[in-house]
């Protein structure tokens, strides 16, 4: 396992990696109640679909823990924990996870109604806890069913392992241990099917380049940085060579006829993917997953700041080509003058998708182009496309 990790977390302390250093310096910010969380996530000093759920799960029962609830009734305590969670919603908007987690949240607390205020809490607490514990064995049955997914579908054997493409950062970093996407590139490397493991730089962010990279190299798994331009060249000129069986992506959302959200990137990586005959993989934890949403088109997609295209932050390369430890500095790469369009995301259309693997299993693509969740989540399904 991984001994890489964003969150560290043990009851009433909670520390988060600042990953806006990486990969040259490693930092961790306590975070302890739900603004700190809230401005960790919203700067993306920690980022990723999971990590940004635990982050505020976490951080809002550091704050129950020690500082307790001015309220004077269960039902005043509930509605104030409700407030805070409705707060944390608005950290950042088209990742379903922290929604997801606020909604699990809220039941939970609701069970313990007819207790106390401390009983509320402490169910709180538990549910913050259950939700990050959790995800790591999430993220590794994931990991395996991709792994299972790839030897069955694209030939992955010890004698002809498969190179894979991954794109932004859904590893260790982006979760609690192991990742989703980067977790089955983990999954297969340990099991000696993976030939070699290519990762997109993902402008503007840089999470491949600066993140994924890192990862990689740290776990000694054989791996090459590519730009994000490059990739329709790499599939033309080295598919076979390299055995190149598929582009590995995590999500932000899936909704219910599996049109996926994803990194900024994403979409473009499908079309050349189906283009060149090469299997798309999407890995999601069914906490990444929307059923009330239709399809793709009711999907908010984040847009964040200029300077977040225009700028870049990196360490400073001394004479020697060497890297001064400690140093940072923030450079302009355009004309500050030119207007800018910086979405987060965008949205692959459930077509363009081999494969979505959760943690209960691959689930295939349906004749008609789109994918039925019903049968690895019943109850969920019942709740939202009965009513
Ligand atoms: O903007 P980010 O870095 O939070 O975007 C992250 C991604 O798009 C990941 O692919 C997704 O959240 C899955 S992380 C397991």
């Amino acid at each position: 396992m991984s001994s890489l990790q964003a969150i560290k977390y043990s009851r009433g302390k909670l520390e988060v990696l600042d990953q806006l250093r990486l990969p040259h310096s490693f930092h961790y910010d306590v975070v302890s109640n739900r603004s700190e969380a809230f401005d960790s996530i919203a700067s993306m000093r920690v980022r990723g679909a999971p990590a940004i759920a635990i982050v505020a799960s976490l951080g809002l029962a550091v704050e129950l823990h020690h500082q307790g609830l001015a309220a004077d009734s269960s039902s005043e305590a509930i509605a104030q924990i409700d407030q805070a969670l409705d707060y944390l919603k608005g950290s950042r908007p088209t990742a379903v996870d922290l929604s997801n987690a606020i909604t699990q949240l809220k039941s939970r607390i609701r069970e313990s109604s007819e207790g106390t205020k401390e009983d509320i809490i402490s169910a709180f607490i538990d549910e913050a806890e259950k939700i990050f514990a959790q995800d790591l064995t999430t993220n590794v049955a994931i990991g395996d069913s991709g792994a299972d997914w790839l030897r069955r579908y694209a030939g992955a054997t010890a004698e002809t392992p498969v190179s894979l493409l991954t794109h932004c950062n859904t590893g260790s970093l982006a979760t609690s241990g192991h990742g989703t996407a980067l977790g089955i590139i983990r999954s297969l490397h340990s099991r000696g099917l993976l030939k070699h493991a290519y990762c997109t730089e993902t402008r503007p962010y840089n999470q491949g380049s600066r993140l994924t990279a890192f990862e990689l190299v740290f776990e000694e798994i054989p791996s090459t940085l590519i730009t994000d331009s490059m990739a329709a060249a790499l599939f033309r000129l080295q598919k076979d060579k390299a055995n190149i069986a598929a582009v590995v992506v995590g999500a932000d959302r899936v909704v219910r006829n599996g049109d996926t959200a994803n990194k900024i990137g994403t979409y473009q990586l499908a079309v050349l993917a189906k283009a060149h005959g090469i299997k798309f993989i999407v890995a999601a934890p069914t906490t990444s997953i929307d059923l009330v949403t239709p399809d793709g088109s009711g999907i908010a997609i984040e847009e964040r700041k200029n300077e977040e295209l225009t700028q870049v932050t990196g360490a400073i390369v001394k004479e020697d080509g060497t890297i001064e430890q400690g140093s940072k500095a923030r450079v302009a790469t355009a004309d500050q003058r030119i207007d800018v369009w910086n979405p987060a995301f965008d949205v692959t259309p459930a077509e363009f998708i081999d494969t979505i693997v959760t943690e209960k299993g691959a689930v295939e693509k349906s004749a008609d182009n789109t994918f039925d969740f019903s049968r690895i989540m019943p109850e969920r399904w019942a709740k939202v496309v009965t009513s």
